[in-house]
This record gives structure tokens, sequence and C-alpha cells, in this order.
């Protein structure tokens, strides 16, 4: 099985950081969330990944995943040269994907819990593709399920107006060959996008079994519903293991799941997990955490992230630390 992670689209949403970054670049917990997604296609054991990447940020996104090594894959960069649509991207990856099942991964989504159980029972199934939905507070931002009344998925309309539920498709998405035959027979939607849902709805409407699952864990989407506040927040929950590998002085208390990367120097400070401070950083006289990440080589003096959901990144563009 092969999967293909797209990184391509403008991320108009989250200017203006997305002015120097790609947003599947933007850290979360000190980690970009691509390589979080990365983290989890290997754990679902996919070693061949194509990355959608567009013309704007395609040269970043290469930068930081490189031959793919990191995580021992097999890495195919395929240039989509403008953001038509998710099904435009399939449409552009055919090449690469040709006969295979394939995973489709966003790249700025993520679930908790990881893919892998949705892997196996797709390949130990004989649908012709696999989605999740996740119930969320308003549905008109993404895909929207109607299912019928033994769960069945019947109907898939691109951010509707008005929803007829709350199940918002999740960018995790499972299919058999027979989806280029689908792309190939639909139309761009009024804003000018081949969908994904459209495509998915052709292979409903000619009969062909279409599996779904409510996601019950965290579902996050940092290019629309989550800040990235909220995404370093439940993914410091989560993902933070205690780790020290920095230098902490006498007069300190580092109190529960935290990091400390290499080099990072702690002097008379309270850090109180879930915290990651990455390698060579120095708090002074502060009181750090819950909740809070702080980026490489940041220098922290008499200071509170107290209050929290609290995130500390040392910005190329400015040169200095911004507190949001
Ligand atoms: O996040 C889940 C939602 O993702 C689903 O509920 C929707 O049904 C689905 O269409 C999609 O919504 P958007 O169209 O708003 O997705 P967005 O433009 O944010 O793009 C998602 C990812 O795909 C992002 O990493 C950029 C990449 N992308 C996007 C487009 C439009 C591409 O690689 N190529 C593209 O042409």
């Amino acid at each position: 099985m092969k999967a293909i992670i797209l990184c391509g689209g403008k991320g108009t949403r989250l200017k203006p950081l997305t002015y120097t970054t790609a947003k599947q670049l933007l850290p979360i917990a000190n980690k970009p969330i691509l390589f979080y997604v990365l983290d989890q296609v290997k754990e679902a054991g996919i070693s061949e990944v194509g990355i959608i990447i567009s013309p704007d940020t395609g040269k970043l996104i290469k930068e930081a995943v490189g031959d793919g090594s990191r995580w021992n894959f097999q890495v195919t960069y395929i240039l989509q040269a403008e953001p038509l649509g998710l099904a435009h991207a399939v449409k552009t990856a055919k090449g690469y994907l040709m006969d295979s099942p394939f995973l489709m991964f966003l790249g700025d989504n993520l679930i908790g819990g990881g893919i892998t159980d949705f892997v196996k029972e797709f390949n130990s199934s004989p649908c012709d593709s696999l989605m999740l939905f996740k119930e969320v507070p308003d549905p008109r931002l993404f895909g929207v399920a109607e299912l019928d009344s033994c769960g069945k998925v019947i109907r898939l309309v691109e951010k509707p107006k008005e929803p007829q539920s709350n199940l918002a498709v999740v960018g995790v998405y499972l299919f058999k060959p027979c989806i280029h035959k689908a792309i190939e027979d639909i139309k761009p939607s009024l804003r000018g996008e081949l969908e994904i849902t459209d495509a998915i709805q052709k292979l409903l409407d000619c009969g062909l079994e279409v599996k779904s699952h409510l996601l019950t864990g965290w579902w996050l989407d940092t290019g629309k519903k989550d800040d990235l506040l909220e995404a370093n927040r439940v993914v410091l929950d989560d993902y933070t293991r205690r780790n020290i590998q920095g230098n902490v002085d006498n007069q300190s208390q580092v109190i529960g799941r935290v990091e400390i990367g290499v080099d990072s120097h702690i002097q008379n400070s309270i850090i109180r997990g879930p915290v990651v401070i990455a390698p060579h950083c120095q708090v002074l006289n502060s009181y750090i955490g819950p909740f809070t990440s702080i980026g490489e080589g940041s220098f922290i003096e008499k200071s509170s992230t107290y209050n929290p959901n609290h995130l500390v990144i040392r910005t190329s563009w400015l040169y200095g630390i911004i507190i949001l």
C-alpha cells in the first residue's frame, strides 16, 4: 500500500504565519504537524510515500522531510502546479499511485491514536473506500456526511450552507484504485476545485462500498478548525514524556511530564508539565507551564506562562521571541 500526503494549497487562512513557512510545517509542541502525520504513516506500516507539494512552499517541505530516511520512507515529491482541489491532487498523483490501494492524509490534519487500526481494517476488507467522521459544532466548514439509520454513508456534501448532520469529513481517507475513475467523472465545484467528497459520492452512486467510522478521539485541523494554541495543548497532553537532557540547577523545580532539550539551562525557575523546551534555551527566574512549548534557542527571563495554552516560538522573521 502507498500513501499520499497533501502539502499543497496556499494556507491563506493562517496568514501571517504562513508568509514564511508552509502551514504543514508550523510547529506544534516544537515539531511540525507534518512530522506527526509521517510518524503515524510509519506506525501503520506504510513506507512508500508520495508528498504533494506546491510551487510556493514545495522547497520548504522538501528541505524539512528530505529523502525521508528519518522514517525509513521511500519518498517521492509530486508537484501540483495549482491548488485545484483534493481530488485534483489525487489526479496529479495518479502516475505515482498506479493500481495501488492508498492512504490519503491531509498534511494539516492529525488524529489521536493514529491510523493503524483503520489501515488494517481497510486492507482486510473488500470495501472500496474507508473514511472517518467527527462530530463538530459548525459543520459548514467541512465536507459533511449524511448516514442512514444503519450508519451507512448515503450522501456527502462539501461545505454545505445548511448541513444535514454535524458529521465532518476528517482528512484521512483510504481508497482502492477505482477512485481514479470516479475523479475522471466529476466536475469542479462552485469554488473551482475538484472535490474528493464529490468523487466519493460517485463511488456511492455506482453502488461501491464506502465504509466509515465515527472518530471518538481528538482530531486537529490546523488549516481550519483549531488554532495553534489548541493544537499545542492537545498534542502536549498526549505526547509529552519526561525527558530531561538539559541542565537544571538546584534552585529549580521540574514537575511532571517535561522535556528539556540538550544544551538548555534552567535556573531558579519552576517548570510544570506538560512542557516541551527545545535545545539551546535559557530559562531564568521564571515559571513555565503547564501546556507550554518553548522553541529552540529561546531566552526567557523573569516571565510566567502560568496562564495555560502558551506557546513560545523563536521566529526567524522577527529575530526574537513572541509570546502568544
Ligand atoms: O480538513 C478536513 C477537510 O479537508 C474536509 O472536511 C473536506 O471535506 C475537505 O475538502 C478538506 O477541506 P478543504 O478543501 O478546506 O481543505 P484545505 O484547502 O484546507 O486543504 C487540506 C490539505 O490539502 C492542506 O494540507 C493543503 C492540501 N491541498 C489542498 C488543496 C486544495 C493540496 O495539497 N492541494 C490542493 O489542491
